[in-house]
């Protein structure tokens, strides 16, 4: 006899090893150089095609966006590499609604998360196989792949958050993540 439990269940899975989410009502999007030019200082890209891509979102919606209440979840897998001196990153956003927040979990691989306020104050904390980051309300955030294998990151965010990429379109983040000499450096905007 089947339990109420697995009758319910959507059936979605998440492997906590190689940081995969599967099922049916899985989503999934990916971002490739081209999609993503615009936010690199220096775009040229040699010996990789504009359809290079830079990461994957696989996310599940439970309950209907703009729910008040809800939750989503989702899983970020960003490929090593740089676009100039700057690795391998996430569009990055506030969320529509400012006060909503998140967290982050690292699966593996090592990056840092880029964290900007309304003040345009940028901070970073890194990410680490099992680090745990709490993103508060009216924070922007975005994630660089700074090691040589793939980072991948589960996130739980509330259903009624939305994503404002407009304001990092017109204003960037204050500072920038960049390799300097190996070592991942916040180099701030002139
Ligand atoms: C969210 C999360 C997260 C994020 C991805 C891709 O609010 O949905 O922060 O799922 O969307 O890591 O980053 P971008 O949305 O900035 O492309
Ligand atoms: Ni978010």
């Amino acid at each position: 006899m089947t339990e109420p439990s697995q009758a319910a269940s959507p059936g979605i899975r998440v492997d906590w090893w190689c940081g995969r989410l599967e099922g049916l009502l899985v989503r999934e999007s990916r971002k490739t150089l081209s999609h993503l030019q615009k936010l690199f200082q220096y775009p040229a890209c040699e010996g990789m095609g504009p359809d290079t891509v830079v990461y994957r979102v696989r996310w599940w919606e439970p309950v209907p966006a703009n729910l008040e209440g809800g939750l989503f979840w989702g899983l970020t897998e960003i490929e090593s590499g740089q676009v100039g001196d700057e690795y391998f990153m996430t569009h990055g956003h506030f969320h529509a609604k400012r006060d909503r927040a998140e967290y982050y979990g690292t699966i593996q691989g090592s990056g840092m998360l880029i964290l900007m306020n309304e003040k345009r104050e940028t901070r970073l904390e890194e990410m680490l196989p099992g680090s745990l980051h709490y993103i508060p309300g009216g924070i922007a955030h975005r994630v660089a792949n700074t090691g040589v294998a793939p980072l991948s990151f589960w996130a739980c965010w509330p259903s009624d958050a939305g994503h404002d990429y407009a304001t990092i379109d017109a204003n960037g983040f204050s500072a920038r993540l960049k390799n300097r000499n190996g070592r991942p450096t916040l180099v701030p905007e002139e």
